[in-house]
């Protein structure tokens, strides 16, 4: 009787252990199914050969296949490199667990995912391997913003670079434009030469002292982007500047006419900025529009200039109907030395120094343009 009642009790207790374990088994298994489902990582889990037996959303999201796609495939096809992952694996069995900072995998449209990736090696009670779990961690973006900062790295170190050149050219630069200077005046008063030769000579004096001018110019820039100078903030009317400004650029406009309309809405409009270095901006932009009218070789060329305040703000705009920038380079045109004018007209520095000033001055320029029928520049600026 009595052992009929041990009996008993002992199956109570086993069979309130069964229950126990199952409901663990159930919120376990609850558990892994709402990381599968929910994890943004890419989750997966193989049998001993690498065949895949469970895979999360996330990882069906960011490579692009679905479960039904994926189910009874190997994993190493999902690598970049499958011989990469194969060892990785190999590793993860020989020590319970593998760990890569980085290793690409392809997605269904080709395209590359760089996932930190941490395996873990799948084992039964008697310790026997029965499969691998991994979990990867999607990391491009990082990645991505590493590459930016590198090349941000470069661009920094080309531009110390380049200023150091430029410091160095600018003295011999003055020599030579001197000297040129010189050499024309010595031909000119010169006795016994051909009129012809007279001419000749004078003329190659002039063009070297306008090609070392060039050059000076093209330093004086450079120098300006690379030492990156604070502004100098001063009250004056940014509406006289600009005219001040379209003033000098008039012997580029001498052989072809070109309308300048200006589109003012006061006839003064008082800023605070840096005068000097919005003067750069104008020059380098109307420069650059005669230049794009020139090359569309229409007998309308046309820029208008429009100013509008905007709030706390004033807002330029210059529009020109030369030829146009073509989509895939508008985004290219604020890299330093893009430039598609023919070496010797133009260096690529233009535009990325009027950004860099505008910055500086707290404002915005942006590009609007379509290829054949003109471009138009917006900026913005603080007005104080
Ligand atoms: N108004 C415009 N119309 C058409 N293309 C333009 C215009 N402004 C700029 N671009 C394009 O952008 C490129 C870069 O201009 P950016 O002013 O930076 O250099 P650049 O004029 O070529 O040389 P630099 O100004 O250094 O003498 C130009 O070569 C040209 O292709
Ligand atoms: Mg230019």
């Amino acid at each position: 009787m009595e052992s009929t009642d041990s009996l008993q009790n002992q199956l109570k207790k086993v069979s309130r252990e069964l229950f126990s374990n199952k409901i663990q088994l159930h919120q376990t298994t609850v558990f892994l199914q709402s990381i599968l489902q929910n994890s943004n990582d890419l989750i997966f889990a193989t049998d001993v050969d690498g065949i895949l037996m469970s895979f999360s959303k996330g990882g069906e999201k960011a490579l692009g296949y679905t479960w039904e796609e994926l189910a009874g495939s190997f994993i190493k096809d999902l690598a970049a490199d499958p011989l990469e992952l194969e060892k990785l694996v190999k590793v993860s069995r020989e020590e319970g667990s593998a760990v890569r900072l980085e290793l690409p995998f392809r997605g269904k449209d080709g395209q590359t995912i760089h996932y930190d990736v941490s395996l873990i090696n799948l084992t039964n009670t008697e310790g026997k391997t029965v499969g691998t779990v991994g979990i990867c961690r999607d990391i491009t973006l990082w990645k991505k913003l590493q590459e930016d900062l590198i090349q941000i790295d470069r661009l920094a170190e080309i531009g110390r670079i380049a200023s150091g050149v430029a410091h160095e050219i600018n003295n011999p630069l003055a020599i030579i434009s001197e000297i040129s200077g010189w050499a024309g005046v010595v031909v000119s008063d010169a006795k016994g030469l051909s009129q012809e030769d007279r001419e000749e000579l004078e003329t190659a004096a002039r063009r070297i002292g306008e090609q070392t001018d060039r050059c000076k110019a093209i330093t004086h820039q450079l120098l300006g982007f690379a030492r990156g100078s604070a502004p100098a903030i001063i009250s004056f009317d940014i509406h006289a500047m600009i005219k001040k400004t379209i003033g000098f650029l008039e012997p580029q406009l001498k052989f072809k006419p070109i309308d300048i309309v200006l589109n003012f809405e006061d006839e003064a409009l008082p800023i605070k900025s840096d005068p000097k270095m919005l003067e750069q901006v104008f020059v380098n932009l109307i420069t650059n529009a005669i230049y794009a009218v020139k090359e569309k070789g229409t007998d309308q060329g046309r820029i208008d200039l429009k100013t509008s305040r905007a709030g706390p703000n004033m807002e330029i705009m210059i529009s020109d109907n030369g030829t146009g920038i073509p989509e895939e380079a508008q985004k290219k045109i604020f890299d330093l030395f893009y430039t598609t004018k023919p070496s010797g007209k133009g260096t690529g520095l233009g535009i990325p120094i009027c950004r860099n000033i505008i910055k500086k001055l707290g404002g915005e320029i942006s590009v609007e343009s379509q290829e054949g029928r003109g471009t138009t520049f917006n900026i913005s600026i603080p007005v104080s």
